[in-house]
């Protein structure tokens, strides 16, 4: 999809079609009125329909020169944000990709409002809506080109958004491949081709590494499949950074549960459960175009799990690295014991922060839903500040606690500790309680992220449509590059 962004009078192309942002029983501008008329559309016949340009609110009009007019409703203007220009501008978009338009003219959505990039946001959910996975489908449907037509001095603004939606939309792209496509060892390929792309520093560790630095985790998880496991390690560093990031993605290529078999209904979708590590993939893109100043490294335990004559069983004891001993209790608890290597190795290089993305427990999801990603760290004020921006991105976050008290949940009997709790209860935070074993002391914050409920979604959200969301790339990309 081609984009351009013009600062002109706006004059529509031939065959292209316009999606206009309107508010609340806000009159029509003289500007889009004119536009209207050439194209013999009244506001009467807008009248006629209904429309009040409320939230969610959309109207078609066809033109008399064969060209359809999308409104679309944002609600009160004086109460606009940056989560209600994604989800108008989504909206539209939807539209016009039921009606297989190719062409589409962006008017109106040129608003600026103090604390609020609503620019950003705009490019945001246009490339976030007009994403479809359709590449195995004979029949794509898709946006070939949108003129956004905005202020010269907002550019810079919507280019950012640009970059954010492309990221998170090459996370969705990884993520949707399925099991027989991406394995560890096309993951790994992936860091390198984007790495090159960059300029990354980029290490692939294979077994005879992964021995070496003991990261035994990812070693046992992966004996259970033909396609062998790895660990990526990516790294950015400009000129005088002025902090260090270590992001961690959980990169299971496929979850079947190994010899703890996944049942049928549950098994169904894991292809997901390499989300973590698309995203960290995604976030090093986006680093990549922006270029910050702060050193950034990409941390990849990629494995599939697979269930064979040569897997890891219930029972099995594990040593880590740092000395810690694991008592496996269920295979299907994989993510933990990959990510573990990948946080001791984190650990060691000695970030301000560090922070993991896993599709990590189903617990979370019933804990807060499809739409909310727990989110976990000792560091309070930190961990605010980051459930906030998620309200301005759309990419819920919530904090959980890292409660002490379900430390005895995960508390071994033959070993220091085992991969699963006693009980089901409170399991998104026993998972998050057994990763903090590995976190060492020279870390500064840490954060965990399990996304294991918004990473892919079944039925259309807001400006997603089913499938992967290339969350949480947007917010982590911001909360590092901007925040702190
Ligand atoms: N990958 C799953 C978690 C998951 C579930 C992700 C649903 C996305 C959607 C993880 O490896 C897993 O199997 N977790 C188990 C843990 C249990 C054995 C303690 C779970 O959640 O059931
Ligand atoms: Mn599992
Ligand atoms: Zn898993």
């Amino acid at each position: 999809m081609k984009i351009n962004y013009v600062e002109k009078k706006v004059a529509l192309k031939k065959g292209e079609n316009a999606i206009i942002c309107c508010f609340e029983n806000n009159r029509i501008s003289t500007e889009i009125a004119e536009i209207m008329k050439k194209e013999g559309i009244t506001s009467e016949q807008l009248k006629s329909l209904g429309f009040k340009g409320k939230e969610g609110e959309t109207a078609l009009i066809p033109s008399s020169g064969g060209k359809v007019f999308i409104f679309t409703g944002a609600g009160k203007k004086s109460e606009i944000n940056e989560e209600k220009i994604r989800k108008a501008i989504g909206k539209g978009i939807f539209e016009a990709l039921n009606r297989k338009l190719k062409k589409v003219a962006v008017l109106n959505f040129n608003i600026e409002k103090k604390g609020e990039d609503l620019q950003k946001a705009l490019a945001e959910g246009i490339l976030l809506s007009a994403y479809r996975f359709n590449k195995y489908l004979k029949e794509k449907i898709n946006i070939e080109e949108i003129t956004v037509y905005g202020k010269e001095n907002l550019k810079e603004e919507f280019f950012r958004g640009q970059i954010l939606g492309e990221a998170a939309n090459l996370t969705r792209d990884l993520v949707n491949e399925p099991g027989n496509v991406i394995t560890p060892q096309t993951l790994a390929e992936t860091a390198k081709s984007l790495s090159k792309k960059y300029g990354f520093k980029c290490k692939i560790f294979t077994e005879k590494e992964l021995e070496k630095n003991r990261m035994n985790g990812i070693l046992t998880v992966g004996k259970g499949s033909k396609n062998p496991p790895c660990f990526i390690h990516i790294k950015y560093k400009p000129e005088n950074p002025t902090k260090k990031v270590v992001l961690v993605g959980k990169g299971v290529t496929f979850d079947s549960g190994g010899l703890n078999l996944k049942p049928e209904q549950y098994m169904k979708r894991m292809k997901m459960d390499k989300a973590g590590a698309c995203a960290v993939l995604g976030i090093m893109k986006a680093i990549g175009e922006i270029k910050p100043d702060i050193e950034v490294h990409a941390l990849i335990p990629a494995v599939e799990n697979m269930p064979d004559g040569k897997a890891y069983r219930p029972d099995d004891i594990i040593e880590y690295k740092n000395g810690v001993t694991v008592e496996i209790h269920s295979t299907d608890a994989e993510g933990r014991l990959i990510l573990a290597d990948a946080l001791i190795y984190g650990s060691e290089l000695k970030p301000d922060l560090m922070i993991d993305m896993a599709t990590l427990t189903g617990a979370c999801v019933v804990a807060l839903g499809n739409y909310t990603t727990g989110l976990f760290s000792k560091d309070t004020a930190l961990a605010h500040s980051l459930q906030k921006l998620s309200q301005k991105t759309g990419e819920k976050m919530w904090h959980l606690p890292l409660d002490e008290d379900l430390k005895e949940e995960i508390k071994g009997t033959q070993s220091d500790i085992q991969n699963v709790g006693k009980t089901r209860f409170g399991g998104a935070i026993t998972a998050a309680l057994f990763l903090q074993n590995f976190v060492e002391e020279n870390v500064k914050s840490w954060i965990h992220l399990d996304i294991a409920g918004p990473a892919f979604i079944e039925k259309e959200w807001k400006y997603y449509s089913f499938g992967a969301t290339g969350q949480p790339v947007r917010t982590i990309t911001e909360f590092i590059t901007k925040n702190r």
